[in-house]
């Protein structure tokens, strides 16, 4: 087997969740992937959130496996020099910088195309053009902004943003897909292109579902949400729906057995209209199953609130993965709440190589989420993140050529941050 993007050559300039976690999916597709790190600090995340002294953390080291690490002082002559030839050697440039930072280095796009008129260039920014293309934005920034944080919570309460990366990750997702239109455009053009993914766009994608409700708002109450009925009126933006279905299939969290004692004994249960005779039967209702107050959607939609009610009350009398594996018997659409230490032990994960344990020189072995995307034809191991800089030499010598004489000549000039770490 090969890897799907063999002989693609990436130069990672990203850093803390967005930009990395493109380049590491890129990676787990097979590309070799060069992370651009400032000597002595590197990507901020290496030092935030430490549960090991002195060790990468694992927000670092989750979303940089199966990268090589160049550390380059891109503000120093002899570090731009270098950086130069990396962008003449590589098919992706991927950054997420503030916005302005790679002009100010000197690396506008005019120059980066000069260097290398077929590399693609992708960046992650906050937001694309307009009033705010300057601002710096983090996930949350971008959950409120988006669209995502005014759309989850409950009705009553404030807006909430999601544990989920969307804004990060999800985007970093979305520039991916771009980085690969691009490569195949490519092909056919012979040219490179820039490739924009802004925070605020991705995270407006994802709550597509929630924006498609604000228009139907202007033809009629939303009568999939709770609210409806209850008889609250709707106002004038959609609103919070807490855990209600997004589609036309009317869904809720419900209690299972040991509930009172444990915040994940739940179930995500839907009462999908192809099987509503098969959830009477379940919760021991057969009697709804043909009665015109429950037979059709249109009838259960006022009633949604006595429904669940009724279901939970079978829910909760079952622990979660009981429920599941009753209602899978019955074709019931459901899930149960795991908690991440319940995913941490999943045995299936592991099989899948969607988790994978890794060994590290330094923090010691260590669970990463793989490459959740499986293609049977591309066979790329999952390798643990690299160290600071641990692959200076082997990218100076081996992808750029360049002569031992010439390697240790950059190395004394400091752009490589030797100089600084032998004062200290
Ligand atoms: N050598 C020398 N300098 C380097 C370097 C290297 N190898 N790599 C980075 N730097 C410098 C840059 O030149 C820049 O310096 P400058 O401000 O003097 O021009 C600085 O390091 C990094 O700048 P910046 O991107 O502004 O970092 P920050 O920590 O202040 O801001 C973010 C972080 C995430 C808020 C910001 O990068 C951003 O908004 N990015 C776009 C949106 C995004 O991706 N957000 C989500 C992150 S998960």
């Amino acid at each position: 087997m090969g890897k799907a993007l063999d002989g693609v050559r990436v130069l990672d300039f990203t850093h803390v969740q967005s930009g990395p976690s493109c380049t590491q999916l890129l990676a787990w597709f097979g590309a070799d992937v060069i992370k651009v790190e400032r000597p002595g600090i590197g990507d901020i995340t290496r030092s935030q959130l430490r549960d090991v002294p002195n060790a990468d953390s694992l927000y670092f080291t989750m979303m940089n496996g199966n990268k090589r690490s160049i550390a380059l002082d891109t503000k120093h002559a002899e570090g731009k020099r270098v950086l130069e030839d990396l962008i003449r050697v590589c098919d992706v440039l991927v950054e997420n910088f503030a916005p302005g930072v790679l002009d100010r280095m000197g690396f506008p796009w005019e120059r980066i195309e000069a260097l290398n008129p077929k590399i693609v260039v992708a960046s992650v920014k906050g937001f694309g053009p307009g009033p705010f293309e300057d601002c710096k934005v983090y996930e949350n920034v971008a959950q409120c902004t988006g669209g995502a944080a005014s759309t989850t919570g409950f009705r009553d309460g404030i807006p909430l943003v999601t544990g989920a990366g969307i804004g990060d990750s999800g985007t970093g997702i979305h520039l991916a897909m771009g980085i690969l239109a691009a490569l195949f455009q490519r092909t056919h053009s012979g040219r490179g292109q820039k490739v924009l993914a802004p925070m605020q766009d991705a995270v407006l994608n994802l709550c597509r579902v929630k924006m498609r409700d604000q228009q139907r708002l202007a033809h009629g109450p939303l009568t999939e949400y709770s609210q409806y009925g209850e008889g609250i009126p709707f106002g004038d933006a959609v609103p919070r729906a807490a855990n209600d279905s997004g589609g036309g299939q009317p869904g809720r969290i419900l209690k299972s057995k040991g509930w009172e004692s444990d915040p994940n004994a739940y179930i995500y249960f839907i009462t999908q209209a192809q099987v509503w005779p098969n959830v009477c039967t379940v919760i021991g209702r057969p009697e709804w199953a043909g009665h015109p107050d429950y037979a059709t959607p249109a009838a259960r939609l006022p009633r949604l609130n006595e429904i669940f009610g009724a279901i939970e009350d079978w829910t909760m009398t079952r622990t979660k993965f009981e429920a599941m594996e009753i209602l899978n018997r019955y074709d019931i659409p459901c899930g149960p709440i795991l908690s991440m230490k319940e995913l941490l032990d999943d045995e299936a994960l592991y099989a899948s190589r969607t988790l994978v344990r890794v060994e590290h020189p330094v923090r010691g072995s260590y669970v990463t989420v793989g490459n959740p995307v499986k293609l049977s034809d591309n066979d790329v191991a999952v390798e643990r993140a690299p160290l600071l800089g641990e692959h200076t030499d082997e990218i100076l010598s081996q992808v750029l050529g360049f002569s031992a004489a010439r390697v240790a000549a950059i190395k004394a000039s400091g752009a490589t941050g030797e100089q600084q770490l032998a004062a200290e």
